[in-house]
């Protein structure tokens, strides 16, 4: 395993250790993503004594020594060392309790190499690599890592009810490596999961959600959500999605399962985005189609309002996962209440008004919009599927064509509030938004161009429609249009 070590920074790592008198090893992720050929900067280093001795020691080696973050409590430490890459480098005591460095608790006891090996979560992550002179390079691997890495499997190094009740969030952690990498479960671990799943209620959502992007921007996220819904832990942790599984039939009459849908609809998405916030609009697109089924004898199952009220239920969803409640959620919000405007498009003639529309609803979105859209048309009809994609090229070019002749994007009044006051002398009120909405609607109808002079005009016949004179001429070059 030597050339997993050969950089300069583990000799200065092994010096260090030495200095101090300390056996160490390199262990967990690093070893992991080495050994499977994916690029590592994170070192995590554990020391069989004073990690933070060690963390000193590297640190006055290299000239680093403002850099050291200690973490007493946990006896741990953090050095970041830039050569020819930027290191993130821990430095761990070996311990025999568990690994706890996200918990508030601090650790008490010191141990031995294997008994900090015993206590890590999976046996891909439990590998160590020597840094000691006589062994330099040796790969310990108690567990058998590097056959699961091999097999493509995860599972914990002791009996799983130890390894996951030592710290509930591993269960998450299980189902986002197997996504992440792409990797299974092996039976008695999954079926820990499964037993152990309401325990991960004593874990912070913060954490959880970390664990949840992490499955969100995998390359092909539906495998840990539907790892997480057999666990029973998606219940727990997000129950709305739980909530889309499932068909009813009423006369013979089924609809389509609401959670393998939004899971094709993740896939399809994440092919073409690493977009987070647009994977996670993928996710809630159809999220109140169980608060709004209805079954409609003439018809059959309908979802009326789907987009508008799930659009709504974003707000608590994200304050539950304590995803952030700013600009990010609004996109996601804008995103799902608008997500049937482009198929609407596509099914029927388009018309310039209603792409002029889209394009001012949605705003710099829209091309983000019409992927969600694209991404939704799961439809095992393969004409159907080929019709509606032909129909969404039409969308897209009219959308560009349009934009360019209108610059509907950001749209911004032609004809300011102020204009309107001082043209017709009157003060702030109604009558002023008024007349602006009738300017935007003949905008967006096309019956006038988005430009100064015709939208004047416009106004002047709208405000003798509301009994107003104008009082003073049009002003020769057109204001800078105010906020709206
Ligand atoms: N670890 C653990 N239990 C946890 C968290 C971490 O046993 N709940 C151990 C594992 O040995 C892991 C190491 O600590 O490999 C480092 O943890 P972390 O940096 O969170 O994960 P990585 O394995 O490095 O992977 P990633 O960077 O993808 O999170």
């Amino acid at each position: 395993m030597q050339h997993f070590i050969k950089d300069p920074v583990f000799q200065v790592l092994a010096d260090a250790a030495r200095n101090m008198g300390f056996p160490a090893y390199v262990v967990g992720g690093y070893v992991r993503d080495k050994i499977m050929g994916r690029p590592s900067v994170d070192i995590d280093v554990v020391v069989v004594g004073n990690g933070i001795e060690v963390a000193r020691q590297f640190a006055a080696l290299t000239g680093q020594n403002e850099r050291v973050t200690v973490f007493k409590n946990f006896g741990t430490a953090m050095v970041k060392y830039s050569a020819d890459d930027d290191w993130e480098i821990e430095f761990v005591g070996a311990r025999k309790e568990s690994y706890r460095r996200n918990s508030r608790k601090p650790i008490v006891e010191d141990g031995t190499l294997e008994d900090d090996q015993n206590r890590r979560d999976f046996t891909i992550n439990a590998m160590a690599i020597s840094l000691q002179r006589e062994s330099y390079g040796e790969l310990i691997d108690p567990f058998g890592g590097l056959k699961d890495i091999d097999a493509r499997i995860i599972r914990t190094p002791l009996d799983p009810d130890i390894t996951f009740s030592d710290d509930p969030l591993r269960m998450m952690r299980a189902i986002r490596f197997a996504t992440q990498l792409d990797f299974d479960i092996e039976i008695k671990t999954f079926e820990a999961i499964k037993s152990n799943a309401s325990r991960i209620k004593i874990v912070s959502m913060e954490r959880i959600t970390d664990e949840l992007n992490k499955i969100v921007l995998a390359k092909v996220p539906s495998k840990g959500f539907k790892m997480l819904e057999l666990t029973g832990i998606l219940r727990i942790i997000f129950p709305h999605m739980q909530d889309l599984k499932g068909a009813e039939f009423i006369n013979g009459k089924g609809h389509k399962d609401n959670f393998y849908h939004t899971l094709k609809v993740l896939d399809n998405l994440s092919e073409n985005t690493d977009n987070l916030w647009l994977r996670w609009a993928a996710i809630l697109h159809d999220i109140a189609k169980p608060a709004t089924k209805k079954y409609e004898p003439e018809i059959g199952w309908t979802f009326h309002g789907h987009e508008f009220i799930g659009s709504k239920m974003v707000p608590k969803i994200f304050a539950r996962l304590k995803l952030p409640l700013n600009e990010k959620m609004k996109y996601v919000q804008k995103l799902v209440l608008l997500h049937l405007r482009p198929i609407v498009l596509a099914e029927s003639h388009v018309t310039d008004s209603a792409v002029r529309r889209l394009l001012f609803e949605a705003g710099d979105d829209v091309d983000d919009l019409m992927m969600l859209c694209e991404a939704d048309i799961t439809s095992k009809n393969r004409e159907k599927v080929k019709r509606y994609l032909n129909n969404f090229k039409v969308v897209r070019q009219k959308l560009v064509d349009i934009e360019e002749m209108d610059r509907i994007r950001n749209w911004q009044p032609p004809v300011s509030g102020e204009v309107i006051m001082e043209t017709f002398d009157i003060k702030p009120g109604r009558v002023v938004g008024d007349i602006k909405t009738e300017i935007r609607e003949a905008i967006l109808e096309g019956e006038i161009h988005n430009e100064f002079d015709e939208a004047f005009a416009f106004m002047i016949k709208v405000g003798e429609k509301h009994g107003l004179k104008q009082v003073k001429p049009k002003p020769d070059v057109a204001p800078l249009p105010d906020e709206s």
